[in-house]
Order: C-alpha cells, then structure tokens, then sequence
C-alpha cells in the first residue's frame, strides 16, 4: 500500500487516540498519536454515576477493560481502577479509563487537538448537554487550541447549541437522509461527519453546495482516504493514521 502525505491541520484525525495500534481511549493511545505527528485526536466521553465524564467508547466496560457493568453504573474513582489496555495484543498495563480532565490535560502539552463524541445522553439529553457546557466553561485553561464536539445524539447537540452558540459541534450520521442537510444549517452544526460505508458522491455534492464540510469515519485504507479526499470530503478518522504519515516526520 503507498503512503500519501496528508497536510496537518483536520485532514486526518485519530481514531479513539490510535485504535489500531494502541488500546482504544486510553492515554497511551492518545500520546502515541502525537508520536506519529497527528494533531487531531477524537475519543468517546460518556457520564459516570457522579456526573464526571470519562472516556469510553461502549455502554458497557465489558469489552475494553478488566471489569464488568454499565460506565454509569461505576463512580469515576472507581472507573480510574479498572485496567483499560490489558485486552490489547499485546496488553498495556497500568492504563486508567481516562477521565475527560486528565486527556485534556495530556492533549494540550501535546499540542493535540479533541473531537470529544458524546455518548450515552438519549435518555437525558438535557443534563448531558448541560454537564458538557459546564464543564467547558470550568476547563477553559486545559482546553487545545481547537475543539469539536460531536454526537450522534441530536437532541444532546442541539441542546447544547443553544447553551453554546459558537461552539464547533459536528453531527454524526450513520448515513445521510433527507432531514441531514436541513438540520446541520438549521443548528450551525461544523460538519457532517459520516460513516464512510454509506456515504454517497451526491450526499457529498449536497453538502458541498451548502458549505458544509464533511468528514468520514472510519478509514484505514490510503486509496478509500484518497478516493474520498479527491471527492471533496475534508477529514477523516483513521485508526491507522501512520499509514498516512511518511515515517520521516
Ligand atoms: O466520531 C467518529 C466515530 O468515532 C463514530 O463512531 O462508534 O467509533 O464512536 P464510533
Ligand atoms: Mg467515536
């Protein structure tokens, strides 16, 4: 497979840190994309028992960690004792389910960039857009140079547009359907960002016609990165972002 060069600056941004090559949403996956030169980094939060957000991809710790049980089910202390890296081939110890705060505090030093995706808030869509607002005002200090927040969950985002009128929030779609386009300018979301696997050209010419930018997850395939990328799409997540990178860099 050739490597291409893609220009830094949101082109490609790290899946779940660098998924493919470090365990998932974990610190040592987010600091090994800065490693490999990436500047953009994109990771799950979700709401622990006692309102803090952690960092976490599934409802359940099941699959990524060595507990057992719903995220919300556990407090963050709690949370921060379980091992996030040891089902890794091979395994990382000593990884923490990360809080939001202490990747924040890892990212910026690392001049990382976060696409923070909200997870778990459909049944409370109003605390959880409230919760993300507050905490953004309360860490304004440990913020990166640039933020994106983003969720599948509309009523979460259009909520939390309407607390934060200039934020940069991203509409996550499975696949486009005739009400994408409408909403995405209706709430000033900063792009679509959408499964590569059911994007289609007109879904993009659609987009483009409006201005609105749109990003593909998840591609770990430089010609799919490539063939999109001349379409016009303007990012995509990769768990592989070093196939991207000329190791020189
Ligand atoms: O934000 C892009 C991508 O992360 C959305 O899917 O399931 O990996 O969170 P998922
Ligand atoms: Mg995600």
């Amino acid at each position: 497979m050739t490597k291409i060069h893609i220009e830094p600056k949101f082109k490609l941004i790290g899946h779940r840190g660098v998924a493919g090559l470090r365990p998932e949403n974990t610190l040592v996956s987010f600091s090994y994309a800065a490693e490999l030169g990436v500047d953009w980094i994109e990771f799950d939060v979700q709401l622990s028992k006692d309102q803090h957000w952690v960092v976490m991809h599934d409802e359940t710790i099941d699959r990524t960690t060595n507990g057992k049980g719903k995220v919300n089910d556990y407090t963050l202390a709690q949370l921060g004792n379980f091992e996030a890296g040891l089902w890794f081939e091979p395994p990382y110890p000593k990884q923490p389910i990360p809080s939001l705060e202490s990747t924040l505090q890892l990212a910026q030093p690392l001049n990382l960039n976060c696409n923070i995706e909200i997870k778990g808030s459909t049944l409370d869509p109003e605390l959880h857009a409230r919760l993300m607002a507050e905490f953004l005002h309360e860490h304004k200090n440990i913020l990166p140079a640039n933020i994106l927040i983003s969720s599948f969950e509309l009523p979460c985002i259009q909520i939390l547009r309407k607390v934060m009128p200039t934020l940069p929030i991203a509409y996550l779609v499975d696949n486009f359907t005739t009400d994408t386009i409408a909403l995405a300018l209706e709430h000033k979301f900063a792009s679509i960002n959408c499964d590569v696997n059911t994007i289609t050209t007109q879904d993009l010419s659609a987009a483009a016609k409006q201005n609105i930018p749109v990003m593909l997850f998840t591609v770990n395939n430089v010609d799919l990165a490539k063939y999109w990328f001349n379409e016009g799409v303007v990012a995509i997540f990769s768990d592989r972002p070093d196939l991207f990178i000329p190791k020189s860099r």
